[in-house]
């Protein structure tokens, strides 16, 4: 399926390496993080709970689990979950059938740019997505832009640990281990070898979190977990010159 907007070259990779490795994608992360890849998208999702009422936009949900684990959390918001891998796409819809979930519309689009209006969504939410993106500023701007005044934008991704010594322990795990596995289950050595290499090169926590902030996100802030190897940032789209307007009240003159 073409999905209009993708001509990047690179992007174009992205997306067929998640189309490739799609079928066993859940089954490796789950390898991968010992199970714990479902806790983290939980605390993701917690973080939407503050956000205005309205729907939320699951940003590259992939195989769906955080729009189900946002879902989880804001029974009364629909969650729509955008992707431009076809193949993740195909693996999120038996999922959300099996659960009769029925408020999580999927749609083929590209992050970088979204067929969505200004000011639609309470709160944009994705996980391990922003690493993967070609150009993480215009993805920030198209989060940004089609939140409401108000509302929140949501990133969990993986990140280096700081602590000396696990910090090494961790880059043996990624870098060798990891492609091991992604051999022996998805058959993919270089999909997991892109991951940590992914990682490696992406922005700290610190500096995804300044990037949030020249996307003009307000109050931006972050925390690690997971042993310091998730962060998990959270931004407030601020209101504009313009938005007073059209919340105030109708004048008594
Ligand atoms: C590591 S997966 C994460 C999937 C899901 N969010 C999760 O929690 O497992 C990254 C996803 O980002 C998608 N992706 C990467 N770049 C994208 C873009 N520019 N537009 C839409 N989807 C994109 C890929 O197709 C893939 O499904």
């Amino acid at each position: 399926m073409v999905v209009a907007g993708v001509v990047d070259p690179n992007a174009a990779r992205v997306r067929a390496m998640f189309t490739r490795i799609a079928r066993r994608y859940d089954i490796m992360n789950t390898i991968m993080t010992g199970g714990r890849h479902h806790a983290w998208r939980r605390l993701a999702a917690g973080a939407v709970v503050g956000a205005p009422p309205g729907p939320v936009l699951d940003l590259a949900t992939g195989t769906g689990d955080l729009a189900l684990a946002v879902r989880a959390v804001r029974p009364s918001s629909m969650v729509v979950g955008v992707d431009f891998s076809e193949g993740m796409l195909s693996q999120a819809r038996p999922k959300l059938a099996r659960r009769r979930e029925t408020r999580v519309p999927l749609l083929a689009a590209d992050a970088l740019a979204l067929p969505f209006r200004d000011r639609v969504f309470a709160a944009v939410t994705s996980a391990f997505v922003v690493r993967n993106l070609v150009d993480l500023a215009r993805g920030l701007a198209e989060m940004r832009r089609v939140t409401m005044p108000g509302g929140l934008v949501v990133t969990l991704d993986i990140t280096r640990p700081r602590v000396p010594g696990w910090d090494r322990v961790f880059g043996i795990y990624f870098h060798r281990i990891v492609p091991i596995i992604g051999t022996l289950v998805v058959g993919d050595r270089a999909a997991y070898t892109y991951l940590p290499e992914s990682v490696e090169r992406f922005a700290s926590p610190p500096g995804l979190a300044d990037a949030m902030r020249r996307a003009g996100l307000r109050d931006v802030r972050y925390r690690r977990f997971g042993f310091g190897t998730i962060a998990l940032h959270v931004g407030v789209v601020a209101y504009r010159p313009g938005d007073v307007d059209s919340f105030a009240a109708p004048s008594a003159d």
